[in-house]
């Protein structure tokens, strides 16, 4: 009764919202998500997904048990479905030749060969993880092997952020389908074409050769996070100079040639993507011989470390250089605001590097706690708190991590009064209303504009 019976391999952050529209929106498909993690498997067929995003529990109450399932049976899945989307994780390699730099494909390759046992019948593959450039070839290597029955290899490369993932999948930029350019590389193309064409417009559907769609994510994951770098360089001047980066940012942005997202100063850009892909990036030009692009991509992971050390001196500085013993609240763990991923959170390095320096921590998150509980696990001095005016109290200082919006509707002149004197502010996402909290009695620092101090 199902059109096209379709598998997606991997049910994380991508694989779990991106299946889950696809099955809001093709009701005539049958959309199996499968994963190794039987917990997580569990909690997408419960009440409490096992990640929290803005419009995905509506969009799965819609389509669970109609024509959107969560099964712990990979291999029933493979064998059942034409078509198998792949977004296991694809972490940077921790071990070995390429440690620190290159991407770890063990659990893509395991996947291959998974797929190759339990198909009796041809399968289209498609990498939704984002890979190296060439990997496609390696995929269909393993996958060809024993010739026993045929797949085609596509890149078809998910841009959702988190955060926003739902409205991202639902309204694409684009969407980019890459295949080989055969025969029968063509035909795999225009069934994936067909399935984003129940909802995406066509002229927002991208299609190109599959090395391009490979390296079009990478790149395109490396020119936002280099246009984060590039303002964060910019508020250090700022700093130095008593410019205002948001005046600047905006003056930059309004150049319809350089538009105005994605240039918000922040304590440093986050996340399971960015670093990640631009170490690959790197990786992969070193290993072609082209140190020149390496060294340029690497330097905007430079500046982001850079960024978030600069905002843990400026704290250590400001408060009179010794925070030992002093307690500080960090408003937000999220690696941003609208998710529960902590995935190198700036939020981290921060936390350890404040607790280097013997401080107490009380850390506050709406939806993040439980992933800052493992993030810094073992490590002693740290509260976690739901409640950001208990976090805040008897603090020296509340340094905000992540751009929650419920932050700004505080109530700051509460938090004042319960907090240590001088009471200090430092905005690493320029967040919150300066001025007022400099009325109040806070000593103000953000981020790239002049600190509104009483002393
Ligand atoms: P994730 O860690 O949230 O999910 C990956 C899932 O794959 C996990 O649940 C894991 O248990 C499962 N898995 C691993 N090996 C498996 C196997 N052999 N069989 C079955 N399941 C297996 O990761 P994610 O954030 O969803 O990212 C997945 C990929 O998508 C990565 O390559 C990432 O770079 C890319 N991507 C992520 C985002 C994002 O915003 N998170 C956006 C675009 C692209
Ligand atoms: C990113 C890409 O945006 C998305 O297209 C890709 O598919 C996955 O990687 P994500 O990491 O989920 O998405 O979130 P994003 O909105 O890109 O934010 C990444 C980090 O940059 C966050 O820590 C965010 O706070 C930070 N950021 C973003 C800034 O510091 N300043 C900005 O102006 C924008």
């Amino acid at each position: 009764m199902f059109s096209k019976k379709i598998a997606c391999i991997g049910a994380g952050y991508v694989g779990g919202p991106t299946m889950a529209v696809i099955a809001l929106k093709c009701p005539e498909y049958k959309v199996q998500v499968v994963d190794i993690n039987a917990d997580r498997i569990k909690a997408w067929q419960s009440d409490r997904l096992p990640i929290y995003e803005p419009g995905l529990d509506e969009v799965v109450r819609k389509a669970r048990g109609r024509n959107l399932f969560f099964s712990s049976d990979i291999d029933a899945a493979i064998r059942e479905s034409d078509i198998i989307f792949v977004s296991v994780n694809t972490p940077t390699k921790t071990f070995g030749e390429g440690a620190g730099r290159a991407a770890d494909l063990q659990y893509w390759e395991k996947v291959a060969r998974q797929i190759l046992r339990a198909s009796d019948s041809p399968k289209i593959v498609i990498e939704k993880s984002t890979l190296p450039v060439k990997t496609a070839r390696t995929m269909e290597q393993i996958l060809n092997a024993n010739g026993k029955v045929r797949f085609e290899v596509i890149s078809n490369p998910e841009f959702l952020a988190e955060g926003t993932a739902i409205t991202d999948l639902l309204h694409p930029d684009r969407v980019l389908v890459g295949s080989r350019e055969t025969p029968e590389g063509l035909r795999a193309r225009e069934e994936v074409v067909d399935i984003y064409a129940n909802w995406v417009p066509r002229e927002r559907i991208l299609t190109s050769n599959v090395w391009s769609a490979e390296l079009s994510k990478l790149a395109a994951n490396a020119f936002l996070a280099q246009r984060i770098s590039s303002i964060n360089s910019i508020s250090a001047l700022c700093e130095k100079t008593d410019a205002d980066v948001s005046e600047v940012a905006t003056a930059i942005g309004m150049d319809s040639r350089i538009g105005a997202r994605f240039l918000n100063a922040s304590v440093g850009f986050g996340g399971s993507c960015f670093k990640k892909d631009i170490l690959n990036l790197v990786y992969i030009s070193e290993s072609y011989g082209l140190e020149e692009v390496a060294r340029y991509w690497e330097s905007v992971l430079d500046i982001n470390e850079y960024q978030k050390a600069r905002f843990v001196r400026t704290m250590i500085h400001e408060m009179f250089n010794t925070i030992v013993a002093k307690r500080i609240a960090l408003f937000g763990f999220a690696f941003k605001a609208d998710t529960s991923d902590t995935r190198e959170s700036p939020a981290i390095h921060v936390a350890r590097k404040l607790l280097e320096e013997r401080a107490q921590l009380a850390v506050t998150d709406p939806k993040a706690l439980a992933n800052a509980r493992v993030d810094l696990a073992g490590l002693e001095g740290v509260d976690f708190l739901e409640d950001p005016y208990e976090a805040a109290r008897g603090a020296h200082a509340v340094a905000v991590m992540t751009e929650w919006e419920m932050y700004r509707g505080l109530d700051w002149e509460k938090i004042y009064e319960s907090m240590e004197k001088p009471a200090f502010l430092f905005d690493g996402r320029n967040l919150l209303d300066h001025a007022r909290l400099h009325r109040i009695g806070f000593n103000v620092y953000p981020l790239g504009k002049p600190a509104l101090k009483h002393f």
